[in-house]
């Protein structure tokens, strides 16, 4: 009999670049030739059923050109297939064609498939590395940086997944072009909460620049691209696993992932999330840390990108409520929010502590109120 002590203490490096760009599939291809998976010559491409036509297929053609071993691996466009299900199909198919440990995924596409691809590439074999190629704003501006993986389950959003960072990320600038108006503005309010939760100057420069934006104007898009890098990846080098300053990207997010879900999806993530910015916006003007003049341009900035801001009629009020409880903020079964203070700033509520808890008749009153 004995016990025997298990010493596995780890020191782990998961540093990685983010490229921002145009047209970067050559690149990628350099950069692979250059060892960044290693000697790792097979490739599962991961996308979904519209970027494979635009992009994916390219890129797989280019991997094939330059000697690769590569398998297109494509699922219907959609936040309603961000399931276990596609997971599920996913692994079979790569199974199927005869993929192991000795592979590496390539993700081409926005922040479902981002999110999907790296939480496949978490399990595969164990553990397989990943690659993003960012395809819409939303991912450039949130999903596809910071090494947050996850699925969907019908309770709500993002519930089942992993930290898991990939080995580099590409932001294509140029694929922007082809996406919808709808898309650009659910893109732009990630954007937006990056402005309200870090920098004035970024809120600034959206209200002037909108227009550009959405023409997809190579300064502008540059800037922003560039802007809200620079703030997510400075908060996830300070706190990886979300113990504390990470929290503050959640902005917006208590109520917008509530409503998306409710939503049933109706809702892209960036419109849910322009209402929960709007209901958290009324929140912290409520608890008196954000003038109303500020809270006015919050909303009026949203408008102006063409987000929603109030609560479409179809949503019931009290299962939006309900729903509140499946946020991951919440702590011993009470509600918690990051609580913006005036442009460009959240509220510490104590040291290292940005989420501060809430009633639900508080929360219950905003949202009615909507
Ligand atoms: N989307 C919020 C985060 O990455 O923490």
């Amino acid at each position: 009999m004995g016990t025997f002590h298990v010493e596995l203490i780890k020191t782990v490096d998961d540093s990685y670049d983010i490229e921002v760009g145009y047209e970067l599939a050559g690149q990628l291809i350099a950069d692979l030739k250059n060892g960044l998976v290693g000697k790792i010559n097979k490739f599962a491409v991961v996308t979904d059923s519209t970027v494979e036509k635009l992009y994916a297929k390219a890129i797989f053609d280019q991997l094939i050109g330059a000697g690769y071993q590569a398998e297109l691996f494509a699922f219907e466009a959609g936040e309603k297939q961000k399931t276990r299900q596609t997971k599920e199909r996913i692994e079979d198919a790569m199974l199927e064609k005869g993929f192991r440990r000795d592979c590496c995924i390539l993700a081409v596409g926005g922040g479902v498939v981002t999110d999907l691809a790296g939480f496949v590439a978490g399990t595969f074999g164990r553990g397989v590395p990943f690659i993003n190629y960012a395809t819409t704003l939303l991912a450039a501006a949130d999903a596809s940086v910071g090494g947050k993986t996850a699925v969907d389950t019908p309770l709500a959003t993002n519930l089942i997944g992993l930290f898991n960072q990939p080995r580099k990320v590409y932001l294509d600038i140029a694929t922007w072009k082809t996406l919808p108006r709808r898309q650009i503005a659910s893109g732009l309010a990630e954007t937006i909460k990056h402005a309200c939760l870090a920098s004035a100057e970024l809120f600034a420069y959206l209200d002037a620049h909108l227009d550009e934006i959405f023409c997809i104007e190579e300064e502008p898009c540059q800037y922003i691209a560039n802007q809200n890098c620079r703030i997510k990846y400075e908060v996830v080098m300070k706190d990886e696993r979300e113990s504390g300053l990470r929290e503050i990207l959640n902005l917006g997010h208590t109520v917008g992932r509530a409503i998306e879900t409710v939503s049933d999806y109706r809702l892209l993530h960036g419109e849910a999330l322009s209402i929960g910015l709007t209901a958290e916006v009324n929140l912290a003007y409520r608890l008196g840390y954000v003038s109303k003049p500020q809270r006015k341009q919050v909303i009026a900035l949203l408008e102006k990108a063409g987000l929603p801001t109030e609560i479409p009629d179809y949503i019931d009020r009290e299962a939006l409520v309900k729903k509140l409880y499946t946020d991951k903020k919440v702590k011993n079964g009470q509600l918690r929010f990051v609580i913006q203070k005036g442009i460009g700033s959240v509220v510490e509520f104590a040291d290292g502590v940005y989420a501060t808890p809430i009633e639900e008749a508080v929360a219950r009153e905003i949202i009615l109120a909507m």
